[in-house]
């Protein structure tokens, strides 16, 4: 008997740390805060912008601006920001943004709306 109260609170506590994760597969930027993009917007301006322009028209790095990102995909990008260039100026973000965050800042340089706020 207490075998199976164990199995069975082994198998609902699964169940409840597996939803979230189900949660953020099928919705990839549920969990950020308006706050955290906030500062994501505040830190793609100025430590992006440093490198690729305040409004993100290029500097030493290239243009983000849509236009200059049509045909490069999300995952690319996001890819890109994460790990960076080896042997370009371009660093790697990994260590200060997660997966999630470079995902969403990806979108938003395709979506061009980070620019112009
Ligand atoms: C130290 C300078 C520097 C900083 C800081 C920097 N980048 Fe870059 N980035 C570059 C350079 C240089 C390239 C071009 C690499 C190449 O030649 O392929 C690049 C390329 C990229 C690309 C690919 C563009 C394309 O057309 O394929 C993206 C996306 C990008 N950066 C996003 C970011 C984001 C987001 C940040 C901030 C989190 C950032 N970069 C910070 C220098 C920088």
């Amino acid at each position: 008997m207490s075998q199976l109260v164990a199995i069975t609170t082994l198998a609902l506590s699964q169940a409840i740390l597996t939803l979230p994760a189900f949660a953020n597969a099928t919705n990839t930027n549920e969990s950020l805060t308006a706050e955290r993009k906030k500062a994501l917007t505040h830190i793609v301006k100025q430590d992006c912008g440093s490198c690729h322009g305040m409004t993100l028209k290029g500097g030493l790095g290239p243009a983000l601006l849509p236009e200059n990102l049509e045909g490069k995909t999300v995952p690319f990008l996001q890819y890109t920001i994460l790990h960076g260039r080896t042997s370009t100026a371009m660093p790697p973000w990994k260590s200060l943004l997660t997966e999630k965050e470079a995902l969403w800042i990806a979108e938003q340089l395709k979506e061009g709306k980070v620019a112009d706020k």
